[in-house]
């Protein structure tokens, strides 16, 4: 009987607990994590097997357009299984190196009838058959044959399954000197050892968004079978007669297939395993990765430890469960996880100089990373980040500069600023401290700011005689000491001011108080780009209705043309050129129209220059209602909060339940951009969790997040920090802040520093359907460089409280939210 009762009393509990009844906090966060996220519509993640920030990184190539980190669920076909890759980057595919082909067997069991080269061989796969978890991805091919893949630190371990029914007892794998690219340089090598069937070698590639060249190298041993034979081929013919082959380019703007050969002797219903190891430094330290790391070829050992190493990394966060779709912690936990595959720890593996420091590589590119994955890792993964912080102060160390975005060894593009500036100033600011020769950081930083470089294309800032003696970077400016594109005068001058704002930043403990003065002016000077008499005009000739805007300057003072609308979303031109191309805009990859915001230091003074809190809230609304921003590019991203410096942080709270998960959603077409690294990743986990940076200053904007609760352990202290919604709504009508309270005191700022998660505090967010009064004074708003003037006296601007205008419908979470509800104007 009470047994009984008992049993049917938990069933009813536990139904309960299903239905969101009763409150839950996640604890194994893994089974949240998709990595299939963004494997479509541009996300361009990789969805593979990867150790947190690690070097093996294995997954099916496919052949689909938007294969830049491997695999994509577009519908291409399979090429190879390759080790190397980065994560969600544009531009040409990076990396996919050394893949493997699996054949059951050759038909009629001739060698030279199994396809080789890359462009014949590739597959289709079952789309169904697509399995892909932390540490592991399988997939099986239309040929039948079942691929899966776990990977160690520098090491991958592929187990290929081959139909029982298939006529071969002769399984077949090739090793392919290939990369994504198809960038592989001349002489590339191959050895096959005819006893153990070690392949062995290496070949040089090119970077995929940057300057110079790299070389691979590769260990691979195979197990699960005795060997047949095995040997080399080279375009449609293998030989087992031949074991050492060394092979050019050609002549044709195309790698020769090249690449060695094994067969088996039989075909073992475990599978036939492959492990290849690789190294930037050589074959015989591929070698001992390989064998130090997944020495008996353990598949679920390799597997369990992967999955053990990430269920570790996400484990200092926990949400609470209650009500909310588990498709946002999907979303939620899916973002977090794709924070920590790029950068790689590739510690021990560079060649360019030696040093003992950490190394890590694919910061690809700080661009994207610097404005809230590298943040949000400083809160989640304070130890890495500081191992990274020191990686660029070495990298500065020995290349002479920090770098801007960096892959494969080589020297990324800079895409604007040196923002590495802005990376060091946060982790400084928020403490980071271990093994940080913080002296040396600040030289770095400095020597941005100070010496140009030849190559700004690659490093440091362009300029700078006119940055110096302007006050702003010309458009068509006159430099004779360096080069790079000559264009995104605008945009490259306002990231400058923020790096000079960072620095000054750094520069109240690090440098001279005339450090501080020189750095603090310089910050301001995105104000000589702005001209107060450019007007905006839809593409059909209807006023925006603003005046005002930055604007390109030529060196004699003359004010450029761009309209304040090119480049943005609404851009009908098709031909628009916006990139790093030398016909490019005054503005990198964006709008005058969104630059227009990017004043991260001085809110106040933008808000001031724009005509007050109203203005700018009406300015910061048409950005977001017309569609002129897309928040599938970083630029975005702190224009969703930025209604906090006008004292209105019940907008950013709206804004950001206006763009997840409407643009954000946890389908393999859900990412509205790509990910650039985690960038995006980190956008969604840090809108979601309720604190979003302002990078750089010691600042997190206050939202509520959406879940219940939110806990986060300092792994620096140990302590916990929560926020907590009261009056949580999981159909997200009531996301306004009444009144909140930090660690039991009355807290009316709209913001909180770094020290809440350091020292575990608790902030609890009281919540309503109408906006009110919280966080708007000019004594709540976050700390900016001029002071606030134009506000109101301890309210919101005029006329714009708990209006019906203001108040959002309820109804369901996504698509009630029309965004003339969003914004319009005041
Ligand atoms: C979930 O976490 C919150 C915040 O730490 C805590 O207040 C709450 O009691 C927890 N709920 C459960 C069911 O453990
Ligand atoms: C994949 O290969 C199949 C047959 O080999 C071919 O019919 C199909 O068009 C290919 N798909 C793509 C996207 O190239
Ligand atoms: C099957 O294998 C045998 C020997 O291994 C070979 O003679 C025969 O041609 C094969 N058949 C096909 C259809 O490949
Ligand atoms: C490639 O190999 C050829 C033939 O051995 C040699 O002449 C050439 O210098 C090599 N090229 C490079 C870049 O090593
Ligand atoms: C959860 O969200 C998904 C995706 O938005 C949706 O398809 C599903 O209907 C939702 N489930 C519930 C119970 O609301
Ligand atoms: C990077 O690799 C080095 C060497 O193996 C190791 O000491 C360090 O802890 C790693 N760091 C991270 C963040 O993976
Ligand atoms: C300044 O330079 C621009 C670009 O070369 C030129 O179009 C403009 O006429 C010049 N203005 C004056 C006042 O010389
Ligand atoms: C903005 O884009 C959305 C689609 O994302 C569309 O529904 C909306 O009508 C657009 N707004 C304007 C003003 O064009
Ligand atoms: C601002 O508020 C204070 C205190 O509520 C009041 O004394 C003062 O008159 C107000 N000033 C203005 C300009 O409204
Ligand atoms: C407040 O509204 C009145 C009337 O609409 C307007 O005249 C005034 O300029 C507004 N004040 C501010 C600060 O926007
Ligand atoms: C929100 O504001 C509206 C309009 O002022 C008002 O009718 C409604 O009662 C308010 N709701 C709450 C919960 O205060």
């Amino acid at each position: 009987m009470m047994m009984a009762a008992r049993g049917s009393l938990l069933l009813v509990f536990s139904s309960l607990v299903q239905n969101g009844v009763f409150g839950q906090n996640t604890t194994d966060n893994l089974q949240y994590v998709d990595q299939l996220i963004g494997s479509a519509n541009g996300g361009n993640v990789f969805p593979g097997a990867t150790l947190p920030y690690g070097m093996a990184k294995a997954v099916a190539d496919v052949d689909s357009p938007s294969n830049q980190g491997g695999f994509t669920t577009e519908g291409g076909n399979i090429t190879g299984f390759s080790t190397m890759h980065d994560s969600g980057t544009g531009g040409s595919p990076s990396l996919g190196n050394f893949a493997f082909f699996p054949y059951a067997s050759c038909p009629g069991d001739d060698l030279n009838r199994c396809t080789y080269p890359k462009k014949a061989r590739k597959i289709p796969y079952v789309p169904d058959s697509i399995k892909a978890t932390p540490g592991y991805f399988g997939i099986t091919l239309s040929s039948g044959v079942a691929a899966e893949m776990t990977t160690a630190q520098h090491t991958s371990l592929f187990r290929f399954k081959f139909p029982s029914t298939s006529n071969g007892t002769s399984p077949l794998l090739l090793l392919d000197l290939t990369d994504l690219a198809d960038s592989r340089q001349d002489n590339a090598s191959m050895s096959v050892d005819a006893d153990t069937g070690r392949m062995t070698g290496n070949a040089r590639f090119l970077p995929s968004f940057g300057s110079g060249n790299w070389v691979g190298y590769f260990c691979a041993d195979f197990g699960g079978a005795d060997i047949r034979d095995n040997g080399i081929f080279v375009n449609s013919r293998a030989s087992a007669d031949v074991k050492d082959l060394k092979i050019t380019r050609s002549i044709n703007n195309y790698p020769l297939p090249g690449g060695g050969f094994i067969r088996f002797t039989s075909n073992p219903t475990d599978g036939i395993l492959a492990r290849i190891g690789v190294s930037l430094i050589s074959s015989e330290q591929a070698c001992a990765s390989a064998e130090s790391e997944i020495p008996s070829f353990d598949f679920s050992a390799t597997h369990d430890l992967a999955e053990s190493a990430w269920r570790e990394k996400l484990s200092p966060i926990s949400v609470s469960t209650t009500g909310v779709n588990s498709s946002l912690l999907t979303n939620f936990f899916s973002g977090i996880y794709r924070t920590m595959v790029n950068p790689q720890n590739y510690t021990g593996e560079n060649p360019l100089w030696s040093s003992s420091e950490l190394y890590f590589d694919s910061f690809y590119c700080l661009w994207d990373s610097f404005r809230s994955q590298l943040p949000f890792l400083t809160i989640l993964d304070p130890a890495s980040v500081t191992q990274m912080v020191r990686s660029l102060i070495d990298t500065y160390e020995h290349e002479g500069w920090l770098p801007d975005c960096r892959m494969s060894l080589c020297k990324g593009y800079t895409q604007g600023g040196s923002n590495a500036d802005v990376v060091l100033a946060d982790a400084y600011i928020k403490g980071l401290s271990a093994g940080i020769d913080w002296d040396k950081g600040y030289e770095a930083v400095v020597k941005d700011a100070e010496v140009e470089p030849y190559s700004w294309s690659n490093e440091g800032r362009g300029g700078l005689d006119s940055w110096k003696s302007l006050g702003y970077i010309p458009t068509q400016d006159f430099d004779y000491k360096g080069f790079g594109t000559m264009t995104r005068s605008v945009s490259r001058s306002l990231e400058y001011a923020y790096n000079d704002f960072c620095i000054a930043q750094m520069a109240a403990n690090l440098g001279s108080s005339t450090d501080v003065e020189k750095y603090t002016e310089r910050s301001a000077n995105w104000k000589n780009l702005y001209y107060a008499e450019q007007k905006s005009y839809l593409f059909n000739g209807q006023d925006t209705g603003f005046t005002g805007f930055f604007q390109g300057k030529y060196m004699n003072g003359t004010w450029h043309s761009q309209d304040p609308l090119w480049c943005s979303t609404i851009d009908p031109d098709p031909n628009r050129v916006c990139s790093l191309q030398n016909t490019g805009q005054e503005t990198f990859e964006s709008s005058l129209w969104e630059y227009g915001f990017y004043v991260p230091g001085d809110q106040a003074g933008l808000i001031s220059l724009y005509g007050g809190p109203t203005a700018f809230v009406q300015r910061l609304n048409y950005l977001h209602d017309q569609n002129i921003t897309y928040i599938g590019n970083e630029p975005a991203f702190l224009t969703v909060f930025q209604y906090h410096y006008a004292g209105r942080p019940a907008l950013s709270a709206l804004r950001s339940h206006f763009y997840i998960p409407r643009f954000f959603s946890p389908t393999n077409a859900g990412l509205p951009g790509n990910d650039d690294s985690g960038a995006m990743g980190s956008f969604v986990a840090m809108s979601m969790m309720g604190l979003f940076p302002n990078p750089g200053q010691n600042v997190y904007l206050i939202t509520p997040p959406f879940f219940e609760s939110v806990s986060i352990r300092s792994p620096v202290t140990g302590k916990t920090a929560t926020i907590r919604n009261a009056n949580f709504d999981p159909s997200y009508g009531a996301i306004y802040i009444q009144s909140a309270t930090l660690n039991g005191a009355h807290y009316t700022k709209n913001w909180l520093d770094h020290s809440f998660f350091t020292e575990g505090k608790e902030l609890v967010l009281t919540l309503g359907r109408n906006e009110s009064t919280w966080g708007t004074r000019v004594e709540d708003l976050p700390p900016s460089l001029s002071e606030y003037v134009g506000f109101g006296n301890g309210t919101v601007s005029n006329g714009t409280m708990g209006g019906e205008r203001w108040r959002r419908r309820g109804g369901p979470r996504m698509g009630a939210l029309e965004s003339r509800d969003v914004g319009g104007f005041i």
